[in-house]
């Protein structure tokens, strides 16, 4: 089976995009690679750090290898807390400091139109490609349901009455930006697969 490095070591991310990915690929994670250090995430786009982490991993292991970044684009608030969705809080930031930041900013404020936004970017025999994945949807006004991870508490999407961590992985792994751009990234490496056959 042709293995693929996921630049990630968030085993929910890992268990989602294997789950979506089935018996096509074998997805092996930083961890498989005995790859232990920071890999840097220092631009200021969704699409700059996913691009930046894939060739951290390509310049210094050499595997074909794809990463992904996401973030959480939220309407009134000038699209924050966009490419800064995981250190939003600051410094001591953590999944409950940075939903309470969320919350806290929108008081008072109607539109709690949001989206999750994920950029896979995949190194593969020599080429650069990347794949989005959006997922539209709004902010509750309190947390909702304890699956999931991140802002997943606070975030219902477009068509539902209930949060990702309400909705559980099994619905989440079918609508969700990640599965919306692995989906994307599967097709195109089954596609480049045939050619090769
Ligand atoms: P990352 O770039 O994929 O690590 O995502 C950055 C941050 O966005 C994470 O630390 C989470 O706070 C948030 N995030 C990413 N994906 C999800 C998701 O599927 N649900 C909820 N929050 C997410």
């Amino acid at each position: 089976m042709k293995q693929i490095v996921f630049a990630t070591n968030n085993k929910h991310k890992l268990e989602e995009v294997r789950n979506i990915v089935g018996n096509t690929f074998q997805i092996l994670s930083l961890n498989d690679i005995s790859c232990t250090e920071e890999i840097p995430e220092t631009e200021n786009t969704i699409e700059g750090n996913a691009l930046l982490k894939a060739r951290f991993i390509k310049e210094k292991y050499g595997y074909d290898c794809f990463a992904d970044d996401t973030g959480l684009e939220i309407e009134s608030l000038n699209n924050e807390p966009g490419v800064y969705s995981a250190r939003y809080a600051g410094n001591d930031h953590n999944a409950e400091k940075n939903m309470l930041k969320v919350l806290t900013k929108l008081q008072g404020i109607p539109n709690r139109k949001a989206r999750f936004r994920t950029c896979i970017a995949l190194l593969w025999n020599g080429n650069t490609y990347t794949f989005e994945g959006i997922v539209k949807g709004r902010i509750t006004e309190e947390k909702q349901g304890s699956a999931g991870f991140g802002y997943d508490p606070i975030f219902q999407p477009e068509g539902y009455t209930h949060t990702f961590a309400e909705l559980g992985d099994e619905i989440k792994n079918k609508i969700s930006h990640r599965a919306i751009a692995t989906q994307k990234l599967i097709a195109f490496l089954q596609s480049s697969i045939k050619d090769i056959q």
